[in-house]
C-alpha cells in the first residue's frame, strides 16, 4: 500500500516537474515601443506578438509615449520583469544608451527595431533606410526634373533621419550641381509629428514666395503635414511630394493624386523577423550566426555591428494594386473618394 502510494506521489511529482520545465522552455521576449503615432506601429506588434506566441514565447511590452526619459524605466522594468531579449524601437538613439549597456551587462540579447542603437553587442533589424530615401527621391525627380526642391527630414533623434537624406542627396545631387534643382529649404521634423512638418513647410513656403516645385518628405506622416500647407496655398497636387510607410490615408492620396509616392516597408515582414531573431539570441545564437545577418558599419560612429535590411517598395499611382493584392488595405480605403479614371487600380 504504501508502495503504491509512493510510487504515485513520486509520478505525481514528476508530472509537475515536467509542466514546469515546460513552461521554463518558454522565453520571455520584452518589447520597448518608442510611441504608437504612426499608423504602422500597431502592424508591427501584432506580427511581433503572433510569432514570440507561435515559438512558444511570452510577449510583454512597453510604451515610452515619444518620452525617451520613460523609455530608460521602461526598459529596466522590461529587465525587471524576467526578459530573456529585448526589442527596442528607439525614441531617441543617443538616450536610450545607457539602457540597452544595462541589459548587455546582465547578458540579455538586444535587437534594435527599425531605428538604429548603434552599439556593438546590439543586432540591427530594418529595411534599407538610405534605399528608402533614395526611392522618395527618384519618385519625386521623375515628376519633377528640376525647379525648386524642399525637404520635410524625420526626427533629428532618429538616425533614420538622415539615412533617408543621404539617400534622396545621392539622387538629387547631379542635378543639384547642375542647377537643375535647387535646395530651398530643409528642416528636421521634431518626433515626426506631422503638425510640426506642416509648420516646417508653411515656412519653407512663406521665404520662398510659395515658389515651391517638388517635396521630398521622408514618412507619410511628414507628407500629410506638407500637403496640408500646400493645400492651404491651393497647391496640393499640383506639387509631387513623397512618403513612407503605407499609411492607409498617404495611399489613399495617392490614389487622389495629392501625394506621389509611399515607400513601403511591409511591417508585417519586420515584426515577424524581430521576435524571430529575439527567439535565437535568448537561445544562445551568436549574432553573427543569425542567418541573413550581414557586418556593416555605416552609422555616425562606424560601429561594426551584425544587422538584416528587409527591401522596400515604392507605390505610386502605378502599382497601388501591390499593397491592395497583398493584404495591407483594402481597395475601398486606397479608392475612397477617387474620381473615376484617375487612379487604374480604382476604375
Ligand atoms: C522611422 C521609421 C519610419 C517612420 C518614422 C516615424 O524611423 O523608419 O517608418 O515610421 O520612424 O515613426
Amino acid at each position: 500500500m504504501r508502495k503504491i502510494t509512493t510510487a504515485l506521489v513520486a509520478g505525481f511529482a514528476v508530472s509537475v516537474a515536467l509542466s514546469s520545465a515546460a513552461l521554463a522552455e518558454g522565453r520571455t521576449i520584452g518589447v520597448s515601443w518608442s510611441n504608437f503615432q504612426e499608423e504602422r506601429w500597431k502592424t508591427d506588434e501584432a506580427a511581433m506578438q503572433t510569432q514570440i506566441e507561435a515559438d512558444g514565447n511570452t510577449y510583454i511590452s512597453a510604451d515610452a509615449q515619444s518620452s525617451a526619459a520613460k523609455q530608460l524605466t521602461d526598459v529596466e522594468a522590461l529587465i525587471a520583469q524576467g526578459a530573456d531579449a529585448l526589442i527596442i524601437l528607439a525614441q531617441d538613439a543617443s538616450a536610450i544608451g545607457p539602457a540597452v549597456e544595462k541589459a548587455v551587462a546582465e547578458g540579455i540579447p538586444v535587437v534594435g527595431y527599425d531605428r538604429l542603437i548603434e552599439n556593438p553587442n546590439a543586432f540591427y533589424l530594418t529595411f534599407d533606410n538610405k534605399e528608402v530615401g533614395r526611392m522618395q527621391a527618384r519618385a519625386v525627380y521623375e515628376a519633377q526634373p528640376e525647379g525648386n526642391y524642399a525637404f520635410i527630414k524625420g526626427s533629428s533623434a532618429d538616425p533614420n533621419a538622415d539615412f533617408l537624406f543621404s539617400g534622396q542627396m545621392e539622387v538629387l545631387q547631379e542635378a543639384i550641381d547642375s542647377g537643375k534643382i535647387k535646395n530651398v529649404g530643409e528642416a528636421y521634423t521634431d518626433g515626426w509629428l506631422p503638425a510640426n512638418a506642416q509648420k516646417n513647410m508653411e515656412q519653407i513656403l512663406t521665404s520662398n514666395n510659395n515658389e515651391v516645385d517638388a517635396v521630398v518628405a521622408s514618412n507619410d506622416g511628414t507628407a500629410g503635414g506638407a500637403i496640408a500647407a500646400l493645400e492651404a496655398q491651393g497647391m496640393a497636387g499640383s506639387v509631387p511630394v513623397s512618403g513612407q510607410d503605407g499609411d492607409h490615408a498617404a495611399l489613399n492620396r495617392i490614389a487622389k493624386g495629392t501625394q506621389t509616392v509611399s515607400v513601403w516597408k511591409d511591417a508585417r515582414e519586420l515584426g515577424k523577423a524581430a521576435a524571430q531573431i529575439a527567439d535565437q539570441l535568448a537561445a544562445g545564437t551568436a549574432m553573427d550566426e543569425v542567418e541573413g545577418a550581414t557586418a556593416w558599419s555605416d552609422g555616425p560612429n562606424g560601429v561594426e555591428m551584425n544587422a538584416i535590411f528587409l527591401k522596400p517598395v515604392p507605390i505610386t499611382r502605378d502599382n497601388l494594386d501591390v499593397v491592395i493584392d497583398a493584404g495591407w488595405v483594402s481597395k475601398d480605403v486606397v479608392c475612397q473618394g477617387v474620381e473615376p479614371g484617375s487612379a487604374e487600380v480604382c476604375g
